[in-house]
């Protein structure tokens, strides 16, 4: 039986999150079970809940948004070159994300793509930063944004494979945040014995934890100038690309968004908007079907230009961004509550090119699909891991055959 005083310390956790309702359950769990949702309602602050329920009925307002048109081609680079020789490029990798959809139960960065050779995509990323690396004094640095669903697994793969070449000083690993789900009233939920059902808050803390976690002093102080952001899921994802640090250089821009050009109006992407020549990301999830296939006069999709999630941003814009807080979205996903099995539960997520409204001189850098965007999505069809391969290959062969 759990003490009096640990029931009526967890009441008063509950009451202000209107969660006495958890009390019933809580009445048939282990001491330490309820010690440990103790320590977990411990974390959150008083109005965390009243704001994920308020950011249940924010509707996104879009209709003052317009397609983003204004896109450079990349062209050779000098100043990218330099400031990567100079050390005063660095990357993050996000790779909080699970590879349930494609029917796998490790993290992402783990799906072996290649499995006969057994290369993962995490390894194919620090490979190409361990190819810049090679002949620098001061090899680039990365981190590694897991989430504490994968944070070991993926610790445990790097200590193993050696860093994948990388030096040991070079490779950071550091996890996200979480939050809590929400049920379809609106209440928070127990997963299993003592835990509040969890998951990955969304790839746009990622600033914060730089910051917070002493990653952004730590490169300050070594030189670093310009951070690039790219995704796990996509092999063709380049951690250091001369073209897009070029660029931001040259135009003293806060970011420089990768970009493609859309060919399919249900293809799930999120699409560059202006508003007040400010540059915004619609996401998919977010965009009315008739705006996804408006098309213009010619024929053309009305928006034409895809967020690929690879952003170069100057350290000062990273430095002003940390401290913003970033809407959050919602999507819903099946869950697993405990003694119910699965429900349809609320996700809140902050997204990454939220920052983007901020940043002042945005560029749009262009990019053919078939050198840049090979993301890893399903299981078959469209974006699986035979396609992602073929690209990736097909890529590889045309850098072999193609005149230096
Ligand atoms: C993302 C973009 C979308 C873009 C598309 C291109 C976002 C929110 N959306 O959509 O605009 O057109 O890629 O393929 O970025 N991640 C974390 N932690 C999280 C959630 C995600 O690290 O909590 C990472 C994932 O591992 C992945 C990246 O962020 O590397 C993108 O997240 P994902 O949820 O896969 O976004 P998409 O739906 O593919």
């Amino acid at each position: 039986m759990p003490s009096q005083k640990l029931l009526k310390d967890l009441r008063a956790l509950l009451e202000p999150f209107d969660h006495l309702h958890l009390l019933q359950e809580v009445a048939s769990l282990e001491i330490e079970e309820i010690k440990q949702l103790h320590h977990q309602l411990k974390d959150y602050s008083g109005d965390l809940l009243f704001r994920q329920r308020q950011a249940l009925s924010v509707k996104r307002e879009t209709q003052d948004l317009r397609p983003w048109l204004d896109v450079s081609i990349p062209l050779p680079s000098e100043k990218g070159e330099a400031a990567i020789f100079d050390g005063k490029v660095a990357s993050v990798i996000l790779a909080g994300g699970q590879g349930t959809r494609l029917g796998w139960s490790g993290p992402k960065a783990l799906y072996p793509i290649f499995p006969e050779q057994n290369i993962t995509l995490l390894q194919i990323l620090l490979q190409k930063v361990g190819h810049v690396s090679r002949g620098k004094a001061k090899a680039p640095p990365v981190a590694v944004m897991t989430s504490p669903l994968n944070h070991q697994a993926i610790a445990k793969y790097v200590a193993h494979e050696d860093g994948c070449g990388l030096k040991q000083e070079q490779l950071i690993l550091f996890p996200q945040k979480m939050l809590p789900l929400l049920d379809e009233q609106g209440n928070w939920f127990l997963e299993k014995p003592g835990q509040i059902c969890m998951g990955p808050n969304g790839n746009g803390g990622v600033f914060n934890l730089l910051m917070t976690l002493g990653i952004f002093e730590k490169w300050k102080k070594a030189g670093i100038e310009y951070v690039t952001v790219v995704p796990i899921e996509n092999p063709l994802a380049e951690p250091f690309d001369l073209k897009q640090i070029d660029l931001l250089v040259k135009a003293k821009a806060d970011v420089v968004a990768k970009c493609i050009e859309r060919i399919q109006p249900d293809e799930k992407v999120g699409v560059f908007a202006k508003q007040e020549g400010r540059l915004h990301v619609v996401e998919y999830s977010e965009m009315a079907e008739q705006e996804k296939c408006a098309l213009d006069a010619d024929g053309r999709l009305v928006w034409p230009y895809a967020n690929i999630g690879q952003f170069a941003f100057s350290m000062d814009f990273i430095e002003r961004m940390a401290t913003v807080p970033l809407p959050w979205h919602i999507a819903r996903k099946t869950a697993n509550a405990w003694g119910k099995g699965e429900i349809s539960a609320i996700k809140c997520e902050t997204f990454l090119f939220d920052v983007l409204p901020y940043a002042k001189n945005p560029k749009l850098l262009l990019y053919p699909r078939e050198i840049s965007h090979a993301p890893l999505k399903n299981q078959s069809g469209d974006k699986s891991p035979e396609m992602v391969r073929a690209q990736y290959m097909h890529y590889h062969k045309s850098m072999i055959n193609s005149p230096s």
